[in-house]
């Protein structure tokens, strides 16, 4: 489903999460672990103010692991913990509790102080739409609970989850708006399929995928396309486009009298990347 975010859809948002802020202990924020940066949302710190905060780099499975490790450091920094994840798999979804445990040492100290034991943990996932929160919360269930696709705004009975003894979750996630100042974020955004490809023309994504991939990991273009040599000048937009050209030529998107079909050369490039097949790609490098 595709979210349009006008004003009122984000302060209707932002006012959902607040109101779910004050029934948890721990927020577990959902990045894409192939653009930890454009997936989050502008004013996430503000919103979960003080509260105790895991952020989860999905998709990990798709990103490139050197990366991911480089973000990790980053956010590290953030008195945060972090953790990279696949919810699809479930790799590393079960070190979820023990973090969170981690996060709560200091609350778990204090009630016991005052001569109460420690329940259960609530939690609340939150995150863009698309970046994985309803394949989370299911994979944590065990079970299918959270529709996937989401709506601003539109709310339903919620639920706690337990998951085992020692965790609880909300069954609602709360979803936050992309970041949209930036047009590259948009483009990023688009090029791993978290906007949909109506929104923005398919063949500038891909033309913004190919500079990208031409400076961070030439490679996938021999090895995916047998491209040998890339253009000269990735800044000259003729150049560009001969290379989307030759993917098309490569892939079978060819009309009839030989012209290359760009829009078709683009959703194959894209879908590639999506689907893995030019390997393990991150778009952003922290900073
Ligand atoms: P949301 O609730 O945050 O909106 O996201 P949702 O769980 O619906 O997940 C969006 C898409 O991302 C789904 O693909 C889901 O399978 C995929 N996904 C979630 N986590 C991971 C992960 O760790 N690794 C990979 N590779 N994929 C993941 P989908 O149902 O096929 O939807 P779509 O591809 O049609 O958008």
């Amino acid at each position: 489903m595709t979210i349009q975010w006008f004003p009122g859809h984000m302060t209707r948002a932002r006012r959902q999460i607040e109101e779910k802020l004050k029934l948890i202990d721990v927020a577990i924020e959902l990045l894409d672990a192939r653009l930890p940066s454009s997936s989050r949302n502008p004013m996430i710190a503000e919103i979960l103010g003080v509260k105790p905060r895991l952020v989860l780099l999905n998709k990990s499975d798709l990103a490139d692991p050197a990366m991911t490790e480089r973000w990790m450091e980053r956010l590290a920094e953030e008195q945060v913990k972090v953790l990279p994840i696949d919810a699809a798999a479930g790799t590393n979804v079960r070190m979820i509790l023990p973090r969170c445990k981690e996060l709560m040492a200091p609350k778990f100290e204090a009630w016991r102080k005052k001569g109460m034991e420690p329940r259960a943990i609530r939690s609340l996932i939150v995150g863009i739409p698309n970046v994985g929160k309803s394949t989370l919360i299911n994979r944590l269930a065990g079970r299918s609970v959270a529709a996937t696709g989401d709506r601003p705004g539109v709310t339903k009975g919620q639920q706690w989850i337990r998951i085992g003894k020692e965790l609880e979750l909300l069954d609602t996630p709360g979803i936050l708006w992309p970041k949209f100042e930036d047009p590259m974020v948009g483009y990023r955004l688009a090029a791993t399929g978290a906007i949909r490809d109506e929104i923005l023309n398919v063949e500038d994504v891909a033309f913004y995928l190919a500079k990208v991939l031409a400076a961070r990991y030439p490679n996938v273009f021999s090895e995916r396309y047998g491209i040998e040599k890339l253009p000269e000048d990735m800044e000259n937009p003729h150049e560009v486009v001969e290379l989307l050209e030759a993917i098309g030529r490569r892939r079978g998107a060819v009309m009839s009298g030989g012209k290359i079909d760009l829009k078709k050369a683009s959703d194959v490039f894209l879908r590639d990347l999506r689907t893995g097949k030019l390997g393990r790609i991150t778009l952003e490098a922290p900073e």
